[in-house]
């Protein structure tokens, strides 16, 4: 069985209000849109102490760092290797 690849979005208040509010949004919106649902586990996070370099998202064992609106499309497309 494969196991799902793991999505983990820090909610801590830093992040959260510089940004992964609407992080948050965009990746829900993303996983549906390319029906990526199924291979994912997405979810939140408390502060893991990066709130300097943040808002940050891991993606496995990868940490992104001052992740936004401009450099998330990036980041997702890249890990999944979807071709824009
Ligand atoms: S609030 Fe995200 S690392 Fe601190």
């Amino acid at each position: 069985m494969e196991t799902k690849h793991d999505i983990t979005i820090c909610l801590g208040s830093s992040c959260f209000s510089r940004g992964n509010k609407t992080i948050l949004e965009i990746v829900k919106n993303f996983l549906k849109e390319h029906d990526l649902n199924g291979e994912v586990f997405f979810h939140g996070d408390l502060c893991g102490g990066h709130c300097d370099e943040g808002p940050v998202l891991m993606i496995d064992k990868q940490m992104y760092k001052q992740v936004s609106s401009d450099n998330i499309y990036d980041i997702l497309n890249e890990f999944f290797e979807i071709s824009v």
